[in-house]
């Protein structure tokens, strides 16, 4: 298939692929998403066959304005309404009872749905435009890093996918937080821009779920089905090293006959002596998040046999960075 290459001006051409079921890349604020109509059961599977990814992990249903969740879900409970309302549109998505008309192909046979209204305007005129709410999982193949640019949506599913829209880089870098309501205490699936503290500060409690910290053994039960997989992962193995700068320095130089790299912080650089990709000022969460994925994603040019990434727990933010770091290393952490 010749996959289409769309600038900022041809929203209109991409709804229209997307209208007549086809399967198209749009940039959201977060990462970019592989965007079908959420009516759509066959453009649906083309989803999960392009992605390569595991039929029980459900996707996120997109909508281009708050109200039009009424539409998706049959429950709004109140403490769903106020954090929607804080935090729409933007990277926060809630897990809802679902509405009869979402099919089991998007929620991957569950009751519940997720949903999320982004603030990237692109993304935002894409679904109004295509009439429809549009499920959209991160646009790369599954288990690499999510993409968080153009080229690295057209490095992964170039001749898969019907089109891509070029919105530029990512502003945040890192995928959405996901809450559910499903349980009685609202839970933090997966961590995000918006932490723990802000969700708390509008609805009081929220539980953070152990799979964001811990990894999941077989036939334990998870909440939700993608915390089971393996993620964002380069070829090259990861693995989370942390401690101060001074210490990873020493721990990285001290394995550098081991053909060993590092994924580290700019404040690492004086003291490596190993080939290093930099993703950001040890202080800089946000620049963290933006970074990391593409970063990830730059690990194997540097040949090496094994990437050290130093992580320090700075602000709320780097729970998020955390979390996608110990799933790129498949929970392979080194605690100096
Ligand atoms: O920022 C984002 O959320 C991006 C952009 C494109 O919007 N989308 C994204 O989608 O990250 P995806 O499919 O890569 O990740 C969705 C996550 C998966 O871990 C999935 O298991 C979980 O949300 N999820 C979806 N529906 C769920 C449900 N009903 N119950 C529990 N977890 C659910
Ligand atoms: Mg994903």
């Amino acid at each position: 298939m010749e996959t289409k290459f769309f600038g900022k001006n041809q929203i209109a051409d991409a709804a229209k692929i997307l209208k007549s079921g086809g399967i198209v890349a749009i940039p959201t604020e977060t990462v970019y998403g592989l965007a079908a109509s959420a009516y759509n059961i066959k453009a649906i599977e083309n989803i999960f066959k392009a992605k390569g990814r595991p039929l029980d992990n459900p996707l996120i249903v997109h909508i281009s304005s708050p109200e039009e969740i009424y539409g998706v879900v049959s429950e709004f409970s109140e403490p769903a309404k106020k954090l929607t309302k804080k935090f729409w549109p933007g990277p926060l998505t809630v897990i809802l009872p679902k509405n009869k008309d979402i099919p089991l192909e998007v929620t991957g046979g569950m009751d519940s749905v997720a949903v999320r209204c982004p603030a990237n305007v692109i993304a935002q005129k894409v679904i109004s435009m295509a009439g429809v709410p549009l499920v959209a999982p991160s646009a790369n193949i599954s288990g690499k890093p999510s993409p968080t640019k153009f080229e690295h949506v057209v490095a992964d599913l170039n001749g898969k996918i019907d089109a891509v829209i070029d919105g530029g880089d990512c502003e945040i870098g890192l995928e959405s937080t996901v809450v559910s309501f499903i349980s009685n205490v609202p839970k933090i699936l997966r961590p995000g821009r918006v932490s723990a503290e802000e969700i708390k500060k509008i609805i009081g409690e929220v539980e953070v779920d152990k799979f964001v910290y811990e990894k999941f053994q077989k036939d334990q039960k998870v909440l939700s089905p993608g915390m089971k997989y393996k993620h964002y992962s380069p070829q090259t193995p990861v693995t989370v090293v942390t401690g101060s700068s001074e210490k990873y320095a020493e721990f990285v130089n001290s394995n550098m006959g081991q053909n060993v790299a590092a994924l580290c912080f700019d404040e690492d650089i004086p003291f490596v002596k190993v080939p290093y990709i930099s993703y950001g000022s040890i202080s800089a969460t946000s620049d963290q998040a933006c970074n990391l994925f593409g970063a990830l994603r730059k690990c194997d040019e540097l040949n090496s046999s094994k990437i050290y990434a130093h992580y320090v727990k700075c602000d709320e933010m780097s729970l998020a960075i955390y979390n996608r770091l110990i799933r790129a290393a498949g929970f392979s952490i080194i605690e100096l």
